[in-house]
């Protein structure tokens, strides 16, 4: 089978997320593997957003967040719960936007080369799963409308894809 993504760079940001949305919704499935699904969700991102430079999964041990499926470059394994943006945002349970990561106290660097980020909790039934880790080189890079169409993929997977 090949799977194809389209994307449109000269829409507004909105269309953008929109239109992956809707790929997203084709692509992942629940008959696939935990891991695939999440392999193609990471890929599908980075292939949309010129933006990212490092987009991927951590997921929750019960203990700690170890390191899932991502795009980029290679990245720390594990982040203890409370420490670095990840880690604020699984022990918070709450998206976090960083326009500047120098300006966020226990920013973990896993590329030199980091800017900003995003990181959106995933939780299913209440139970946490993981998050959904986005990185940029550029400053400013995201804002609420990513926050809200992030969550609302990280919604989607906790619905459809995580068992
Ligand atoms: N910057 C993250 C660590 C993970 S890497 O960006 C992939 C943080 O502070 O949580």
């Amino acid at each position: 089978m090949t799977e194809i993504l389209i994307k449109e760079t000269d829409t507004p940001l909105d269309k953008q997320y929109q239109l992956l949305i809707k790929q997203m919704r084709n692509l992942l499935n629940k008959e696939e593997k935990l891991i695939s699904n999440l392999a193609n969700a990471s890929a599908a991102l980075k292939e949309t957003f010129d933006k990212i430079s490092w987009v991927g999964f951590y997921l929750y041990d019960g203990g700690n967040l170890y390191l899932g499926p991502f795009q980029g470059k290679v990245a720390c394994t594990r982040i203890e719960l409370g420490k670095g943006v990840c880690g604020t945002s699984a022990k918070e349970k709450k998206s976090i936007v960083v326009p500047d990561v120098n300006k966020f106290p226990g920013h973990i660097f896993c590329d030199v080369d980091s800017r900003s980020e995003i990181v959106i909790p995933i939780l299913k039934d209440g139970n946490f799963l993981g998050v959904l880790d986005i990185d940029s080189t550029s400053f400013n890079s995201f804002d609420d409308t990513d926050r809200i169409y992030l969550e609302e993929i990280c919604n989607f997977l906790s619905i459809e894809i995580f068992s």
